[in-house]
């Protein structure tokens, strides 16, 4: 079986798929790795690195495209303009894994399926223990954490450290994390690294102790609530009246500090607001907001997604893709969650697909000429699955009893 890996097409995007130091966990489970040339050349990985580990290159993407498994890190609604050239390439029975904003953009997916393509979504992972190491959202959340520190940093006209020099003492720079998931925890402690002083709030009150434990303080503002997690560990979304409230609060919270990093988010759907205009108009002059909410709406009223707005002298950025500003290491843990998401597909070197599996079950797209996936079917506006179907397919929840064992997708030969 042939697993490709293709050079990414979205712009600006640096990363890869597979670096060259995985390509031999896939040869000793039997599979042939092709890379199409230049495809790891961004994030640092050469050709030559690729094809010293076992990987044959390809200059076309045709022909890079002809294998049974194609992994890259964006396919389908995560790349739909220039990854739209790829359909035609696309042959039925073929797998493709990768990153597909599904619930964001799901039209693609439906293009996939008339292709007769298998896409697995890996955002779609469920956040369970045994799939930590195939999360790809909470390693390319930690690198946009990390980085999001970074960047205010660089933008901050003051220093995050407090130093006592003979030319006098400065202040520490108040660093305040709005969400305290992945993201917003490596932020903290990335601040505090940098010597920042750290204030961090979320809805779930749960975080508080991580919070603190990375040297933080949590900010209490009386409405967090247990409430507040849903499923998985995430934030459910909350009534219009909650978020007034939770903005007012946060007006005073913000208005105090130098840096503000924004991560809120609900799963699948926009963003909620949290600092208004007013609220940005309340800080000094020079402060910054780095918005890492900015792909769905924002957190704040006033970002706009990739660009830099000056609002009274506070700048606030809204970066959608800071994983690929660190491509080599992005590169590196995406590696390592495709790999072993592939890997726990395969058996014998064939594909083997365990509908009964949560992990197969929630990460697959399509199959067999059609949209599988019932949320994403509801998202197109297509009707649910008739319940054999489902059984067969998959759908989240209501797999878990039935006796369809294993299901086989046929690899192709590569040809
Ligand atoms: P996310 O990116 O969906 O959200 C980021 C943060 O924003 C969350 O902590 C959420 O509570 C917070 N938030 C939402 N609305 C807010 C509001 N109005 N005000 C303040 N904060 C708000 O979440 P992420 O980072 O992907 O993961 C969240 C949680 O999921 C983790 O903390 C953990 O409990 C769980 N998780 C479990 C994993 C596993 O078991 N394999 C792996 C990763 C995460």
């Amino acid at each position: 079986m042939i697993v490709s890996v293709t050079k990414e097409t979205f712009p600006g995007e640096r990363r890869v798929a597979l670096i060259p130091a995985m390509v031999g966990q896939l040869a000793k489970a039997g599979l042939e790795v092709t890379v199409e040339t230049g495809a790891g050349q961004e994030a640092g990985f050469l050709d030559a690195e690729y094809e010293a580990k076992g990987a044959r290159i390809v200059s076309d993407r045709g022909e890079a495209f002809a294998a049974d498994v194609i992994l890259q890190v964006r396919c389908c609604g995560a790349n739909p303009h220039a990854g739209a050239a790829d359909f035609e390439l696309m042959r039925a029975g073929q797998i493709i894994i990768g990153s597909a904003d599904p619930l964001s953009v799901a039209e693609p997916l439906q293009k996939a399926a008339e292709r007769g393509v298998s896409v697995f979504a890996l955002e779609m992972m469920p956040r369970i223990t045994r799939a930590q190491s195939m999360d790809i959202l909470s390693s390319m959340a930690t690198v946009a954490g990390y980085k999001a520190v970074l960047l205010a940093a660089v933008t901050l006209p003051k220093m995050f450290p407090m130093l006592m020099t003979a030319a006098g003492t400065v202040a520490a720079a108040r660093v305040f994390i709005i969400g305290a998931g992945v993201a917003g925890l490596q932020a903290i402690a990335t601040a505090r690294r940098l010597g920042a002083v750290v204030q961090a709030y979320d809805v779930r009150p749960a975080v508080k102790e991580q919070v603190e434990s990375l040297g933080g303080k949590f900010v209490e503002m009386e409405l967090e609530s247990e409430q507040a997690e849903g499923a998985g560990g995430y934030a459910k979304q909350m009534d219009e009246a909650f978020y007034r409230r939770q903005r007012e609060l946060m007006a005073e919270v913000v208005a105090e500090c130098d840096v503000v990093i924004t991560t809120a988010a609900i799963p699948g759907r926009q963003s909620p607001l949290l600092i208004t205009a007013e609220a940005v108009a309340g800080m000094a002059p020079g402060s910054v907001i780095v918005d890492l909410a900015a792909e769905r709406g924002g957190n704040c009223e006033l970002t706009k997604a990739d660009e830099r707005v000056d609002a009274h002298g506070v700048t606030i950025l809204g970066p959608t893709n800071l994983p690929s500003e660190a491509p080599y290491h992005a590169s590196q843990m995406f590696s390592k969650n495709i790999v072993t998401f592939l890997l726990h597909l395969i058996k014998d070197g064939e594909l083997h697909l365990d509908m009964n599996d949560e992990i197969t079950r929630d990460t697959l797209m399509t199959r067999d000429g059609e949209v599988v996936h019932s949320r994403v079917r509801e998202i197109l506006g297509l009707p649910a699955l008739a319940p054999q179907e489902t059984a067969e397919m998959q759908d989240a929840g209501g797999v878990e009893d039935t006796d369809v064992a294993v299901d086989e997708v046929k690899p192709n030969d590569g040809a």
